[in-house]
């Protein structure tokens, strides 16, 4: 019949753009997700124990949401303990997150820093 064979264009019409649209919404979430994925899985995105600082723990010891860490000749070896089992409020920063050559140029890094001016 004339109207049924219509009724099927129709729901297929539907289908398709309902498959369309649904890709549409889902790429652009997969799309950030993976940068996002790229941002924190470390894949080069930081290097060097200044530029861990600046992007990781700046986010918090620059701010006032933790205590300021620069300047105080923090050794290393404690920094390395803190960042990998997290200290109280602080969280701690896994293997993949910040690498342990990272993490060693961080050490490093913050030892020989000198206060902040405020
Ligand atoms: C999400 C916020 C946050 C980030 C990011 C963060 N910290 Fe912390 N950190 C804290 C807070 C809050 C404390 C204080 C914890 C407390 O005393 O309860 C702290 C404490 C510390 C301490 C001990 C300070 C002291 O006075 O002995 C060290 C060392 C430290 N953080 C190093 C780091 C390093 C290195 C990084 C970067 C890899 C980092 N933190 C990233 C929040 C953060």
């Amino acid at each position: 019949m004339f109207f049924l064979k219509d009724d099927l264009v129709v729901k297929r019409i539907f289908t398709i753009s309902m498959t369309l649209s649904m890709a549409l919404f889902i790429l652009p979430a997969y799309a950030a997700e993976e940068a996002v994925e790229r941002d924190l899985g470390n894949s080069g995105q930081w290097s060097g124990g200044e530029n861990v600082y600046a992007k990781v723990c700046g986010y918090c010891h620059d701010t006032g949401i933790g205590p300021s860490i620069k300047g105080r000749q923090l050794p290393p070896e404690y920094i390395t303990h803190v960042v990998r089992h997290g200290f109280r409020a602080m969280p701690a920063f896994p293997e993949p997150y910040i690498s342990n050559e990272d993490l060693k140029s961080l050490g490093q890094y913050i030892q020989q820093t000198t206060p902040e001016k405020k």
